[in-house]
């Protein structure tokens, strides 16, 4: 007979983490105990057709929530830890519309809630923000959160595939839903964003609160022309101090090659963050997949046996922009005359935007015209490209991508 410890932990769902985390806590149960003193074990399961939330909590130290979604699984975690019981989600959506509540409740009842796989999988971002980052001054977090689209577009770049037949692949190789809009829409990276965006600045931020745009308008030109110019197509999600408020956001964006995130590529995820305590760092891995994410909430399950970790209240309310300065790529299908591209330039510059490099292809009614411009606020920039629209030398819809100038060295 050993004198340690039973922790129970209670497991909600059995999908694709859930499975993949029952099958790895058996297999590491001798390591965390040597490490905690406590032998973790599975003491209950809830799915739709099995078990009962009552029982599974009842006989938990701590509970699992590997549900997804918002309904039921906001009520089990709050439940769980107005029972007393830690609480372990990979949920973004949840901590994305209900983090104050959630933390709230956490600190209320003296429980852990950790939630290292809602955000990039098995990246530690999480740990990196709470933990090794408490005492410092974030000034931005720059991410490549969602694999799903990360794949696709390296694919366009990669093959000259179109959107509609790189979404087919990631489908077939199971990196994609068969049902992807929350992927491909960017509003399951905006989810994280927010959660992220919470952690650096010690704000409250809603997923409401973040402007989203994804990556189904992109076409092989654009990826093209891009090379062209030197540049790589990720989606992005930005947060970041603004004045006295912030701003966060994902979009389609370029990177020059310099960019710690524009040799993130296939499935991976990778996450800066810049301080000007730390200069920057950069994190990456897989950022999904049921053993890896399984990994990052076991992870979780460890830290909760050891010393606690909570969210404190906010420090302050701050204000969330949505019109923020960007660079932006611009591809404009025009008529090969004299004076378009000086035309373009002046409807530019009455707002302030200038022109930083320049590429033409075509002749005839089939030129092209793609630029890049230097920053501006987003607003400014749209105002010109409704005018540039309106010129009759214009073909078609002017298409328009941010651009991230800097390089870092
Ligand atoms: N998959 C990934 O790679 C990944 C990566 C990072 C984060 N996550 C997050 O991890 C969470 C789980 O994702 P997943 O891919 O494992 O989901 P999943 O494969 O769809 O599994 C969901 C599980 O929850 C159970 N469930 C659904 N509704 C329920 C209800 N009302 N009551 C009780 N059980 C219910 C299902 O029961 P049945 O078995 O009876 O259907 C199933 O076992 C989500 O929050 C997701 O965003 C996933």
């Amino acid at each position: 007979m050993t004198s340690e410890q039973r922790f129970r932990v209670g497991l909600l769902g059995h999908g694709t983490v859930g499975s993949a985390f029952a099958d790895l806590l058996p297999r590491r149960a001798d390591q965390i105990t040597a490490l905690t003193g406590m032998r973790p074990e599975l003491t209950g399961v809830l799915t739709t057709s099995r078990g009962t939330f009552a029982e599974v909590v009842e006989n938990a130290d701590l509970v699992v929530e590997l549900i997804g979604g918002l309904e039921p699984a906001r009520e089990y975690a709050l439940a769980a830890m107005r029972a007393g019981k830690h609480v372990v989600t990979a949920n973004k959506q949840l901590l994305s519309h209900h983090g104050e509540a959630l933390w709230a409740a956490a600190r209320e009842n003296g429980v852990q809630l950790r939630f290292e796989a809602a955000v990039a999988g098995v990246v530690p971002v999480i740990r990196v923000l709470q933990e090794t980052l408490a005492g410092a001054h974030v000034e931005r977090v720059t991410g490549i959160v969602n694999g799903t689209t990360n794949f696709i577009l390296t694919q366009m770049a990669q093959t000259g595939a179109t959107y509609a037949a790189a979404l087919a692949e990631a489908q077939q190789l199971g990196y994609a839903e068969s049902d992807p809009t929350d992927d491909v829409t960017g509003r399951d990276a905006a989810a994280k964003m927010a959660i992220l965006a919470r952690l650096a600045f010690d704000t409250p931020v809603h997923i409401d609160q973040v402007a989203y745009e994804g990556i189904e308008r992109i076409t092989p030109e654009d990826l093209q022309y891009a090379d062209d110019l030197g540049l790589g197509l990720k989606l992005i999600g930005t947060a970041e101090r603004v004045g006295e408020g912030i701003a966060v956001a994902v979009h389609p964006a370029f990177l020059y090659d310099g960019h710690p995130l524009a040799s993130v590529n296939g499935p991976f995820n990778a996450v800066t963050i810049e301080s000007p305590d730390i200069t920057e760092i950069t994190l990456s891995g897989p950022g999904a997949g049921g053993p890896e994410t399984a990994s990052a909430v076991l992870g979780d399950l460890v830290s909760a046996m050891i010393p606690p970790a909570s969210t404190p209240e906010p420090a302050a309310t701050l204000p969330v922009f949505a019109d923020v300065e960007s660079s932006f790529y611009l591809h404009l299908e025009v008529a090969d005359r004299p004076g378009v591209l000086a035309q373009v330039a002046q409807l530019l510059g009455l707002q302030g935007a200038s022109v930083r490099s320049v590429v033409q292809k075509g002749l005839g009614d089939n030129a092209r015209l793609v630029m890049v411009v230097h920053p501006l606020l987003e607003s400014r920039f749209y105002a010109a490209v409704e005018l540039i629209s309106g010129l009759d030398f214009v073909r078609s819809k002017p298409r328009a991508i941010r651009v991230i100038e800097e390089e870092y060295q």
